[in-house]
């Protein structure tokens, strides 16, 4: 039985108790969307997260000519609001297994009213609020045969038991968004957790922020490839708040998991190198660098995602939508903090998705201590890396950091030619070599 609010809106009869405790109200905004949290868990720092998902929705719509979303774990509705008034979806259905926020989801996604005003549209249902259990309404809609553009599975830690229920009740081609905060997990500290949530064995690595997204990437490979599908990252995001942990993922009918993309990462203790390695490639797991070779020195992490992070494509297309909202231009009514983040973030983004850039990173600290060398800023080192030939970028991961295809060995070496020019420079610089004119005029610069 469903109960309807409006000709748009409705609740389902488990959404409704008898009788509703009152709500605290906590106006917030978020680009200029205004809504109630309530008792719902908020984070406002995470607002950069669904400002990517809008991103995506926006674009999936321009695309496809639909949105319809199932927002699972919705809290006080701030995505599913958002999904509705920024990326126009034609439907949004907001659940949320917590008896307290019912309330609250209908006071927000009421907004979405105003918008589809005509009669013709009054017809249709545009929103949708349940109280279930997130897992029961994935598996719902696929024994209905009911499949959706986008599915936001916003869950707690290390729970991936909506991964596989999500994929089997999107479109193909549709998008999937899930998220991890299990820190410890990518750390490697919570072995047995990463092997029963994530299917991988995570030995601790100096990159351990990119595993976390690798790994839960790695688990919807898995979970699609049951369902004869397969999925590919259209953006990866690591947030240091949290950790949290989040992944856009599309989704395509492929009968084979293609495990070129589908691998270990191997790590050398002596030297400092990361590689990527296939399942065919597991018995021949060596490094190639001169450091005496001992016992434990090579560790692996695995399986999970070693493919790109990001769909270069669809992330400028993003960038494009965020242009044309004025998202990451100057104006009065936005922050331009907020602005300057989102660019910066959809920019490294494309620059991470340079094909031939191998998993991991290296942390700039970690060259100067492993090679005793002072080092230069990473900007110029990037370009030092490209003037190489390497693929060379910013990781949105790890600010102090670079992704590249060149050994750990070469890039001491090359931060250590670095060192020497710049050296140079500033003999030739210093007021002993300074044009002799400019010391009878008794001007020495120091
Ligand atoms: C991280 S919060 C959601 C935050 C929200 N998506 C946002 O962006 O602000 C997770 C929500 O999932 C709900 N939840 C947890 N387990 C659930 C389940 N099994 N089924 C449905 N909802 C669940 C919780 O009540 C909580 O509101
Ligand atoms: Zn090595």
């Amino acid at each position: 039985m469903v109960f309807r609010i409006t000709g748009i809106g409705a609740m389902s009869a488990m959404a409704l108790p008898l009788a509703l405790p009152p709500v605290r109200m906590l106006l917030q905004e978020e680009r200029g969307v205004s809504f109630q949290v309530g008792p719902a868990f908020y984070r406002r720092q995470s607002s950069l997260a669904r400002d990517l998902g809008i991103l995506v929705a926006a674009v999936h719509r321009q695309q496809t000519g639909n949105l319809r979303v199932v927002d699972v774990m919705s809290g006080c509705g701030v995505r599913a609001v958002r999904y509705l008034l920024q990326a126009r979806a034609d439907f949004v259905w907001a659940n949320d297994a917590c008896n307290q926020l019912t309330e609250l989801l209908a006071l927000n996604l009421s907004q979405g009213q105003s918008l589809n005003s005509g009669a013709e549209e009054e017809k249709f249902e545009h929103w949708r609020i349940t109280r279930e259990d997130a897992h029961k309404v994935l598996l719902d809609c696929a024994l209905r045969k009911e499949y959706y553009d986008l599915i936001d599975v916003d869950s707690f830690g290390s729970d991936t038991l909506c991964v596989g229920p999500a994929i089997g009740a999107v479109k193909y081609g549709g998008l999937v968004y899930l998220t991890s905060t299990d820190g410890f997990c990518a750390g490697g500290r919570r072995r047995h957790n990463a092997l029963s949530s994530y299917g991988a064995f995570v030995n601790p690595m100096p990159f351990a922020n990119e595993i976390g997204l690798r790994m839960l990437i790695g688990c919807a490979v898995r979970e699609a490839a049951t369902r004869n599908m397969s999925v590919i990252p259209v953006f990866s995001n690591y947030s240091y708040h949290g950790p949290v942990f989040r992944t856009m993922l599309r989704v395509e009918s492929r009968r084979k998991l293609v495990n070129k993309d589908y691998g270990f990462i191997v790590y050398c203790k002596q030297c400092g190198q990361s590689q990527d390695i296939q399942f065919e490639g597991l018995g021949d797991i060596a490094c190639c660098c001169k450091h005496p070779k001992e016992k434990g020195s090579l560790v692996v992490t695995g399986p999970l995602w070693i493919g790109p992070l990001h769909d270069r494509k669809q992330v400028e297309g993003m960038t494009e939508v965020a242009r044309d909202w004025g998202w990451i231009t100057r104006s009065t009514s936005e922050s331009p903090v907020d602005m300057h983040i989102l660019e910066e973030l959809l920019e490294v983004m494309v620059n991470e998705s340079e094909p031939g850039l191998p998993s991991g990173y290296i942390k700039m600290d970690e060259i100067g201590k492993r090679g005793k060398v002072r080092v230069p800023r990473r900007k110029d080192f990037i370009d030092r890396l490209q003037q190489e030939g390497y693929v060379a970028s910013r990781s949105h991961v790890e600010r102090r950091a670079v992704k590249t295809n060149c050994p750990m060995d070469k890039c001491i070496e090359l931060v250590r030619s670095m060192e020497i020019i710049t050296a140079s420079r500033s003999i030739l610089d210093s007021p002993q070599h300074a044009d002799p004119g400019s010391r009878t005029n008794g001007v020495m610069v120091g």
